[in-house]
Parts: structure tokens; sequence; C-alpha cells
């Protein structure tokens, strides 16, 4: 047996490695041993999922943002950007046309809005979950204080999503500006598991200068946090941004870290995100097969979508095409699209019951 199958059998059944292991892994990857990788993520992705993807809906509720993330479109610096703010109304009717294509996860992203803080997302939340009492709420909405996220959780959301970006606080400081900090993102996202969120963390992959070593310490980062949900996806350049000139992350490397996440976390949520799809026509069904088992099909009204420039190329596909090619596409791979909120194992809600009169009720304890 060769070092690098032995690494990968080692995961497989240790669930971790040595970090010096883990580091060979990732450096001496090859096409013939990543192949049997992927089969061991399937395993333990089938294991605890079956065959089922599971989706939610990504409402885009505003691409205003306080911050200036070298990366990332929405920067507030970046003036060709034109700027929206979704009303409650056209956020609610995204969810029916959801509700109505089978979704049961609404997830709420947007930039650190101020202008869309924590009244109108609380009020949006009660909303929403007045009108579909059994579906999760996702928010993604960036760094804010604790007593906001203890509004947030307390007004019915469910889970949030918050991507560390990269654990080593070198790299952190080249992709941020100066205001913020790694240590206070990781500060959000610990005050976010402890109010009860399930809670998203996640990387991108090879922005400029990361390093192989770097996404060592994005595992290690990941397995103190023991986040439920892991989001990563190929860094892409944005043509409005610092880093136009930059060359994208790999899908290669991003479907192999797909594939080691899903042996070192298998019973987590982990997408096959929309970035992945933008650098391959068929990059999400490689995803699944690298074993991500979340696709996350836009809900946002057609003429925002192409607003929401976090990078270059983004697929804009609304949910009416997407839906019935998804399940043709997941069925030519052996997979299907999964119905219900999905919640991490053993995150099933024990709170709500719908009485049909959209009130909702707490279960007789
Ligand atoms: N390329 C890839 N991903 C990006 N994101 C932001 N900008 C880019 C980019 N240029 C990701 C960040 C953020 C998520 C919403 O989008 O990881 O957390």
């Amino acid at each position: 047996m060769s070092a690098q199958i032995e690494r990968i059998e080692r995961l497989y059944r240790e669930g971790t490695l040595p970090q010096e292991e883990m580091s060979l892994l990732i450096e001496q990857r090859d096409a013939a041993s990543t192949e049997h990788l992927f089969a061991l993520a399937r395993t333990r992705q089938q294991e605890h999922f079956g065959k089922a993807v599971y989706l939610r809906g990504l409402i885009e509720f505003s691409n205003v943002c306080r911050n200036d993330c070298l990366y990332c479109g929405l920067r507030r610096s970046n003036r060709a950007c034109s700027r929206y703010r979704l009303t409650p109304e056209q956020i609610l009717e995204s969810c029916r046309v959801g509700y109505a294509h089978g979704l049961r996860t609404f997830v709420l992203q947007g930039g650190e809005d101020a202008g869309f803080g924590e009244e109108p997302i609380a009020r949006l939340i009660e909303a929403i979950k007045s009108r579909y009492p059994d579906c999760a709420i996702t928010l993604s909405a960036g760094e804010w204080p604790r007593a906001v996220y203890a509004r947030w959780r307390d007004a019915g959301a469910d889970r949030y999503l918050l991507r560390h970006e990269t654990a080593d606080p070198a790299l952190y400081a080249r992709l941020h500006p100066a205001e913020l900090t790694l240590e206070h993102r990781v500060r959000c996202l610990w005050d976010l598991k402890g109010l009860g969120f399930q809670v998203g963390a996640g990387m991108m992959i090879q922005p400029p200068g990361q390093t192989l070593q770097n996404l060592v310490t994005d595992l290690c980062f990941l397995q103190e946090l023991q986040p439920q949900m892991i989001g990563i996806g190929p860094f892409i350049p944005q043509k409005d941004t610092p880093l136009r000139g930059e060359r994208a992350g790999s899908l290669e490397l991003t479907l192999f870290m797909l594939a080691v996440l899903r042996l070192l976390f298998p019973k987590v949520l982990l997408p096959a995100t929309t970035a992945l799809g933008t650098i391959d026509p068929i990059g999400r069904e490689k995803g699944v097969l690298a074993g991500a088992n979340v696709i996350m099909p836009n809900l946002s009204p057609e003429d925002v979508r192409a607003k929401y420039t976090l990078y270059d190329g983004k697929n804009v596909t609304g949910i009416e095409a997407f839906k019935t090619q998804l399940a043709d596409r997941l069925a030519k791979i052996g997979y299907e699209i999964g119905m219900g909120r999905g919640d991490a194992p053993g995150y099933a809600p024990k709170f709500m019951q719908d009485d049909g009169k959209g009130q909702r009720t707490p279960p007789e304890s």
C-alpha cells in the first residue's frame, strides 16, 4: 500500500490524522489515490444521509456592506456595485415561491448592512416563521454583537453561516482591512454556538497567499469548533476588487478538501457551493461525488441576482430552471433531492408544531 493510501485509510478509520500526516496527505495528493478518498467520503456521506442531497433556498436580501474585504465584490469601496436592499414583501414572495417548490430551509444572506440590522431582520424572521413554521431559517449576515444574535435566535432563526475565511491570522490580515480580525470573527462563531444556533463556518480555497499549511490550520480550527455546517469554495477573482488579477482556486483542490472534510466530520452538512458550480459546469455534481450533501438554489428576485457580485461569472439560474434540471442531474450520478428541513443529525427541531392555522404551538412535554 502506498503511503498516501495508508493515510487515506487511516483518516477513514480514525476520523482524524496527526497534523504532519494531514499536511502530507494534502501535499502528496495524486489522481489515483484521490479516487479512493472520494469513494470513502461517499461511504461516510451515505451512512448518514443516504443518497439525499438537501436543498436550501438562498435569498440575497441586501448587497450593501460596511466591510471592505479585499476579495469580495460587495466591499464598500466598490463603486461599480449597484446596491439594492429587498423589501420584506419581496423576501416573503421569494419564500412563497421556494415553499411551493418544496424548499424547507431559507437562507437569508446579505452584506453587513446597518440599514438591514437587528430589528428588520428580527421582524422578518418572525414573519417567515409564522407563515412557514415547518421551515428552518438560516441567517448569513456577518458579524454582530452577541445581543443581536440572541434577538435573532429568539425570533426563531435556527442556523447561522459565518465562514471563518481562514484560520491563519497573517493570511486573515492579508485578505481583510485592519479593522476586521480573525479573533473577532471566531468570537462571533462561539457566541452563535453558545446561543444554540446550528453554526456553519468554512474557508475559501486558494485565495492569494494561502499555503497548504494554512488549510491544515483551517481543519484544526474546524475540529475545535465542531460546526454543524461547513461551506468551502474556490476563491474566484472579482474584477472590481484589488484581487482582480489573481488566479482562481482549483476545482481539484476544492474537491479534495470536501472529501477530507467528509471524513473528518461524517455528519456535517457540506454544500457543493455556487462557487464550485461557477468554476466548472458540473462542479456541484463533482462536489456531491466527493462527499457534499447540500445544494443552495438561488431564490432572490431575478432582477437583483446579477447584482450580488461576490465574484465574477457567478451562476444566477433561478429555482424554476434549476430544480427540474437538478433532479435530473442528481439522478444521473445516483443521488436524489432530499425532502424536509435537512437538519444536522441530532438537531431535528423539537419545539414547534404546525396546528394548520398558521399558529405556532409548543409540543406537549
Ligand atoms: N471568491 C470566492 N468566494 C468569495 N466569497 C466572497 N468573495 C469571494 C470570492 N471572490 C465568499 C466568502 C463569503 C461568502 C459569502 O462568499 O467566503 O463568506
